[in-house]
């Protein structure tokens, strides 16, 4: 059976990938007190130890704006972490499957973001995670990176919960109307790890939810759905908010070529933000 460790494996990401691959393969779930990457020795000592034919980096320093005030934790993580784990996947010949962002883009483009397009990535957070990309090629381990985008889920904190919640307190939501990208279910991303595993995928390739919105659309439409839809909701500029980090105004990402490789069309954001909210909605009331 084909053995398969996580990092970041309690994470959004990693629980729903763990969940998703223990039912075939021999996964090892390590999280930073079994593995932290930005340890050379731990990865060695882990990724050696378990001698997996493929290893899933999920872990990642993911606080889009608290990395404007931390760019040293972010770089230690998230590319010194990816070297780490990438150089220790390399000595044992493992495949290393790793993920990026929409935001190493600068949100210019007038139709979804390929692979190959130019990156301009405008926060700490973003050019941390292009220096991962850059750290993991650099190894010249066998690779596969999936940019991915706006993921929610079960396994964690994530906009669609944060905005439920504060509807339940009364807060008022002033959310943007002026970025447009894609929600992605980390179920259907953790489906597409799986898919183009079999498929034998390498280099880079485009994940998520198929159609597009903006952050204002997705709590729209989760508040309209749930028990909260009376909300006060408010679409404002990015620019009146008072996140510190840039954001691209649009990074849509293109799954032309995830499509060719699979054969599979992943379904619209809407369909699995309704499935993500029965599945919210079973687990306890919806404020
Ligand atoms: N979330 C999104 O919308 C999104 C969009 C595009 C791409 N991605 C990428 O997808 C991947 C997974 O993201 P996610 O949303 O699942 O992130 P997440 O929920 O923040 O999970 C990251 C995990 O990594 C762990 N971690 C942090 N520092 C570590 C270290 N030094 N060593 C080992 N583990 C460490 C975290 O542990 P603690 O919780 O204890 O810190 C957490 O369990 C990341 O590469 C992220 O950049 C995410």
């Amino acid at each position: 059976m084909k053995r398969i460790l996580l990092t970041g494996g309690h994470g959004l990401l990693g629980k729903e990938i763990g969940n998703l691959l223990r039912r075939r393969f021999d996964v090892r779930i390590t999280d930073l007190q079994e593995c932290d990457v930005t340890s050379l020795p731990a990865c060695r000592g882990a990724i050696g130890g378990f001698r997996p034919q493929v290893v899933i980096h999920c872990a990642a320093y993911t606080a889009v704006d608290r990395a404007e005030a931390e760019p040293a934790a972010a770089f230690a993580v998230n590319a010194e972490g990816t070297r780490n784990v990438a150089l220790a996947s390399r000595e044992i010949g493992a495949l290393v499957v790793t993920f990026g962002t929409d935001y190493v883009f600068d949100g210019t483009s007038s139709r979804p973001y390929r692979e190959e397009d130019p990156v301009h990535p405008l926060s700490v957070y973003a050019k941390s995670k292009l220096a991962a990309e850059e750290a993991l090629r650099e190894t010249g381990c066998d690779h596969l990176l999936i940019r991915s985008q706006w993921l929610f889920g079960p396994g964690g904190k994530n906009f669609i919960r944060t905005i439920l919640e504060k509807a339940g307190r009364g807060e008022t939501l002033r959310v943007a109307s002026d970025q447009t990208g894609c929600p992605t279910s980390t179920k259907d991303l953790a489906g597409a790890v799986e898919k183009l595993l079999e498929a034998g995928a390498r280099g880079t390739v485009h994940f998520s939810n198929g159609g597009e919105a903006t952050w204002f659309d997705l709590a729209r439409f989760a508040l309209d759905r749930s028990a909260s839809g009376a909300a006060a909701l408010l679409p404002a500029a990015t620019r009146d908010l008072p996140y510190p980090a840039s954001r691209p105004p649009y990074s849509v990402l293109s799954k032309e070529k995830y499509r060719e490789i699979t054969g599979d069309s992943p379904r619209p954001w809407d369909v699995a933000v309704a499935e993500f909210l029965g599945s919210l909605s079973a687990e306890r009331p919806i404020p």
